[in-house]
């Protein structure tokens, strides 16, 4: 899903938006001192960073099939208790956590149901789950002026793949499937100003997550005309880029 081009060009491409989107999951699990919290798909450790500066890097896990961000953040974040693996089968006991998050990763987990059920076992009964998606459903993602230029030059083609949009789509009724209660849904957008179209651009040519697997796939004709259309869709820059996500927080019965 291209995760494997490692923890700097992550940052650069999507980090530069999982940030601020992170400060905004983090702040809705209205996090006490002493709890413990799990980073669930945690990346090169942008969440797991804001939950260390609320809680000490002694009470804060994380977790990711990705070797290269399991390395970051061991490197990044000394004292966090990190581990390879996927949500679906979380190296975790039950009930060791005051609170599990899990923001952008419900989309990439090979099955969503079992990854948020692990997720509240290993939370305990009273606490939070937090999940978030970026909202490409409606062309409002961190990605969608990217596919919008996609399907404007590839006729037929979708943003993203149909899986990671239904999963988008669905995220709440995922959640209730995984046993979590008492829901609640609501909107974050967060906004970043370019000062060059190149600034925006270039990042997608480090081909991580869906977008740059994508475009690393095209050939250099098309590549090049999809660049054309996003930079005819932005206009002259500087241009502001929103970017809407679903985050959905649900408490473990
Ligand atoms: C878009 S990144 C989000 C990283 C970080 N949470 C953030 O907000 O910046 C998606 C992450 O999900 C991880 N991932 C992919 N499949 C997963 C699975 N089955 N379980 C947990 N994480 C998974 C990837 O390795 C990647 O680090």
């Amino acid at each position: 899903m291209g995760f494997e081009a490692g923890a700097d060009a992550y940052d650069r491409f999507m980090g530069r938006f999982s940030r601020p989107l992170a400060r905004r999951v983090v702040e809705a699990l209205d996090l006490r001192p002493g709890q413990r919290a799990l980073d669930v798909g945690c990346g090169p450790g942008v969440v797991t960073e804001v939950l260390v500066a609320a809680l000490g890097a002694d009470a804060v896990s994380a977790v990711d099939p990705t070797e290269p961000f399991v390395a970051a953040v061991r490197d990044r974040l000394p004292g966090v208790d990190v581990r390879l693996g996927g949500a679906e089968h979380l190296p975790f006991d039950d009930d060791a956590f005051d609170v599990a998050v899990a923001s952008l990763v419900v989309t990439f987990m090979a099955d969503p149901v079992a990854g948020l059920t692990e997720m509240r076992r290993v939370t305990r009964p009273g606490g939070r789950v937090a999940v978030s998606v970026w909202d490409h459903v409606h062309d409002r993602g961190a990605a969608s002026t990217f596919w919008q230029a996609v399907r404007d030059v590839v006729p037929g083609r979708v943003s993203e793949s149909s899986d990671l949009l239904w999963v988008e789509e669905h995220v709440e009724e995922l959640c209730a499937s995984a046993g979590l209660v008492d829901l609640r849904p609501a909107e974050e957008t967060v906004t970043l100003t370019f000062a060059s179209f190149a600034q925006w651009w270039d990042p997608f040519l480090l081909a991580v997550g869906p977008a740059g697997a994508y475009l690393a796939s095209l050939d250099d004709g098309v590549r090049e005309a999809v660049r054309r259309r996003a930079a005819e869709r932005f206009g002259p820059p500087p241009f502001d880029v929103a970017a809407t996500a679903v985050v959905v927080v649900g408490a473990v019965p």
